[in-house]
């Protein structure tokens, strides 16, 4: 099923945490909502959720708007919060009990999903151990299980892989892909422009409760400004006239040394890495290493914001 939200508004006080929020999640891909810490990514969750009332806006699955908390097309929502929704103290096979219970599960059924969900995301083995004895990866893991026990099609996950290790983002990430495979529509929100290259199909960027793209990442990083960034380790490292004089050369956008290396922004790195390379050699300094780098994701939001969506 399809989800579609339009212009979702939500204001506390004098902050517009969402401010007319629009897009579209097809079924059988991967969405990726990306915006730095406070950019609304939660708070349009929990609008679509039900959990938040919209000022404005309406969401829409299948077509067909969401009414009120009694709707039930609500049903085909799954939600993974952003805070872990577990009972630390019960085993984790209760805990999905309890979940599956609410969503009017019982019996048969309701063991044969609880047996699915482990497998899902590879806790099968530690079915009767309580959360509090697991790591924070694996916490991460059962608190998705939790959201599938009702097997949803549209499944909104908030910042799911927060402080997991590498074994549990991998287990993650395998789980979506698979949910993907057989069809059903995800929304990914985080702020690791990484995750979303690796795992999403399509990305809308978010900023202070807005949207500044919404495309593939592919497209979106090759409409970016910025090109290919050489990084080079010079013996000695060259000084500033030497750099300037970089900067002039077809093919570089700019040079400048940070932190004792030089790096080249490209428009055309098949015309500025030789000439670079060629230049200072000429000037009797020696390349010790070269790297070139792709533009990315970061690049992107880079120049919709002039700022970094790293953490500072
Ligand atoms: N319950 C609330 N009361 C007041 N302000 C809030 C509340 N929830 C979120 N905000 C504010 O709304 C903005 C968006 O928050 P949030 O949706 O949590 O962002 P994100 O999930 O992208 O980090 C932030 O400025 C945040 O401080
Ligand atoms: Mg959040």
């Amino acid at each position: 099923m399809s989800l579609a939200v339009a212009d979702l508004c939500k204001r506390y006080g004098a902050v517009e945490a969402v401010a007319g929020v629009s897009f579209e999640a097809a079924p059988g891909a991967i969405l990726g909502l990306l915006g730095p810490n406070g950019a609304g990514k939660s708070t349009t969750i929990g609008l679509i959720a039900g959990l938040l009332r919209p000022d404005r806006g309406s969401v829409r699955i299948a077509g067909r708007e969401l009414g009120g908390d009694a709707d039930p097309a609500k049903r085909a929502l799954g939600l993974v919060p952003q805070e872990l929704a577990l009972i630390d103290e019960l085993p984790a096979r209760v805990n999905l009990e309890i979940f599956g219970a609410l969503y009017g599960l019982a019996g048969r059924e309701l063991r044969r999903r609880c047996d699915a969900a482990l497998d899902a995301v590879s806790l099968a083995d530690r079915a009767a151990d309580p959360p509090r004895q697991y790591s924070g990866g694996m916490r991460r893991r059962l608190n998705l299980a939790c959201a599938l026990l009702h097997e949803p099609a549209v499944l909104l996950l908030d910042e799911p892989t927060v402080g997991v290790d590498p074994q549990s983002r991998h287990a993650i990430f395998a789980t979506l892909a698979a949910l993907r495979d057989a069809g059903h529509t995800l929304v990914y929100t985080t702020h690791y422009m990484e995750e979303v290259e690796k795992l999403c199909d399509r990305v809308v960027i978010i900023d202070h409760g807005r949207v500044l793209a919404d495309d593939t990442v592919a497209r979106l990083v090759a409409a970016a400004p910025g090109g290919e960034t050489l990084t080079l380790d010079y013996e000695p490292a060259p000084d500033a006239a030497a750099v300037a004089a970089l900067s002039m050369l077809p093919g570089v956008r700019s040079a400048a040394l940070e932190a004792g290396r030089l790096v080249v922004s490209c428009t055309d790195i098949g015309a500025a890495a030789p000439r670079v390379l060629e230049q200072l050699a000429a000037r009797d300094h020696h390349c010790r290493h070269l790297e070139s780098r792709a533009p990315t994701l970061e690049d992107v939001f880079l120049s919709l914001t002039g700022r970094s969506l790293r953490d500072p």
